[in-house]
C-alpha cells in the first residue's frame, strides 16, 4: 500500500477526460496532473518533439513528486514515447492510451468505423501496427483533426462547432443502416469534451468509444499487482473516517501546468467532476532545475 500520488499527463486539458475516470475508479488515490500547455498541441509537432517533452515531464513527476505510477493520458504522447518511458523508468508502472479500435470492432454492426485523432497519432508506427492487425475485420476511415485540440484548449465554441462538423463530414456518412459508419472512435483525450458537438453531425445512434474507463481499470490492476493501491481503495463517497476527519478531496488532485494557472483552473472547473486544488505553474526552467 502506498499513499504516493499517481502521475497523469497530457499536452493540456484532454487528460481530464481520463482523470475523471481515474478518480471514479480509484477514489482513495492522490493524483498529480501535468498539463504541458506551453508546448501544446502535440498532434502537429512531430515525434521527436513530443517524445522529448513526454520524457521531461515524466522525469519531473518522478523526481519532484515521487509518483508511484504514470498514466500518459494522451494518445499522441503514448504513440511517440511510451516505449522510451519503459526504458527510462523500468520499475514504474506505466499506462498509456491508444485509440480503442478493438472495442470498436466488437461493437460495430456495419463494420464501418471512423477514427478521429491527431495527425501524430494516425501517422505513428504504434497506431499503424494496431490498425493492420484489425484491418481485415472492418473498414476504418481515419480523420486527422488538425486544430481541434487547440480549439478545445481555447474553449473556442465557434471553432469547435465548425471543426466538428468538418471532421465528421470527412469521416463518412453516419448511421446504423448497412453501409454507414455506426461507430466513432474518439482517438484523442480532448475529444470526449466535444462529443455533444460531434453528435450534431453523427446523430444519436452512433456508438462513441473513448478510453477513460479502461485506462482507469488498467491503472487499478497495475497498482494492485505492485501492491501500491492506497489504503481501502474501494469505491466510496466522502465520509468521515475512524477519527471523525472528513477526507478533503479538493486536496487529492494537484494540478500543474507549463502554461497559465488561471487557464487550467478554468478548464478544471468546467470539465473535472471532482474539484482540485488551484493549479501551480511549472516553467520549463523550473522543471529542468528540479
Ligand atoms: N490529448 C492528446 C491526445 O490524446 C493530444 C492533443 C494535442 O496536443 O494535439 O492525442
Amino acid at each position: 500500500m502506498s499513499d504516493r500520488p499517481v502521475g497523469v499527463f497530457d499536452s493540456g486539458i484532454g487528460g481530464f477526460s481520463v482523470l475523471n475516470a481515474l478518480q471514479a475508479e480509484l477514489p482513495n488515490e492522490r493524483f498529480v496532473y501535468f498539463a504541458d500547455t506551453a508546448h501544446a498541441p502535440y498532434g502537429e509537432r512531430g515525434d521527436d518533439y513530443v517524445a522529448a517533452r513526454t520524457r521531461a515531464v515524466t522525469r519531473h513527476l518522478v523526481d519532484a513528486h515521487d509518483i508511484k505510477a504514470m498514466v500518459v493520458a494522451c494518445n499522441t504522447a503514448t504513440a511517440a514515447a511510451i516505449h522510451l518511458l519503459r526504458v527510462d523508468h523500468a520499475a514504474l508502472p506505466l499506462v498509456g492510451v491508444e485509440p480503442a479500435l478493438k472495442p470498436a470492432v466488437a461493437i460495430s454492426r456495419t463494420r464501418r468505423i471512423a477514427v478521429l485523432a491527431t495527425r501524430g497519432t494516425l501517422a505513428s508506427a504504434k497506431f499503424n501496427a494496431l490498425l493492420a492487425s484489425l484491418a481485415a475485420q472492418a473498414d476504418f476511415s481515419l480523420v486527422p483533426c488538425d486544430g481541434l485540440a487547440a480549439a478545445i484548449e481555447a474553449n473556442d465554441a465557434a471553432g469547435i462547432a465548425s471543426l466538428c462538423a468538418r471532421y465528421a463530414a470527412a469521416a463518412g456518412t453516419f448511421g446504423i443502416a448497412a453501409g454507414k459508419v455506426d461507430t466513432l472512435v474518439l482517438g484523442c483525450t480532448h475529444y470526449p469534451f466535444v462529443a455533444e458537438q460531434l453528435r450534431a453531425s453523427t446523430g444519436a445512434e452512433v456508438h462513441y468509444i473513448d478510453t477513460g474507463a479502461p485506462v482507469a481499470q488498467q491503472t487499478r490492476r497495475l497498482l494492485a499487482a505492485s501492491q501500491q493501491l492506497a489504503v481501502s481503495a474501494t469505491r466510496q463517497e466522502d465520509t468521515a473516517d475512524a477519527t471523525g476527519t472528513t477526507r478533503d478531496r479538493t486536496r487529492t488532485t494537484l494540478l500543474l501546468t507549463s502554461g497559465h494557472s488561471s487557464q487550467l483552473d478554468a478548464a478544471a472547473s468546467r470539465w473535472l467532476l471532482r474539484s482540485a486544488a488551484p493549479a501551480a505553474v511549472f516553467s520549463a526552467a523550473a522543471m529542468a532545475a528540479a
